[in-house]
């Protein structure tokens, strides 16, 4: 049998993280992301946890689609492309495996009016926004329920 395997991809920009807004996405960096979601997931029952970061979008879709199959969970956080990109949409609605869709700021709380939309919401099982890095750990949390 296969050992239970997550993906967790973050788009454009995200690996700026520790250098972009703070009051936004919080001072952590990347690698300490990645480091904290990898080692979640060992506890919570994966045993893989596959983190990938582009800021090509044609790179994250082929990614997607690679995931696509012989997976148990996807987190996915794509940065800008939430807001408009309908490839990842559709790239999205050919996943067997829960996705579900994380922002580290709160989207809808924020001023800009075309941050408060997700184009790719509806193709996800679950959206957690506005929680910082815990987003991600909540995410694994509760895929690994679905083990
Ligand atoms: C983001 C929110 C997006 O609006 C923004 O473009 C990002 C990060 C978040 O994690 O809060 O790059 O997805």
């Amino acid at each position: 049998m296969r050992r239970p395997a997550v993906a967790v991809l973050n788009g454009c920009n995200l690996n700026m993280l520790g250098r972009r807004d703070p009051r936004h996405y919080g001072a952590i960096t990347l690698a300490e992301l990645d480091d904290l979601v990898v080692s979640r997931a060992a506890a919570a029952g994966f045993a893989e946890c596959a983190c990938f970061q582009t800021n090509h979008e044609g790179s994250l879709v082929e990614k997607i689609q690679e995931f696509s199959k012989d997976l148990d969970g996807m987190i996915i956080n794509p940065g800008a492309w939430t807001h408009y990109s309908f490839a990842i949409h559709d790239a999205l609605e050919l996943v067997e495996a829960p996705v579900v869709e994380v922002h580290l700021s709160d989207i809808v709380a924020r001023p800009e009016e075309w941050r408060r939309r997700s184009v790719i919401s509806d193709v996800c099982d679950r959206t957690i926004t506005g929680k910082g890095a815990d987003g991600y750990l909540e995410a694994i949390d509760w895929l690994a329920e679905g083990l």
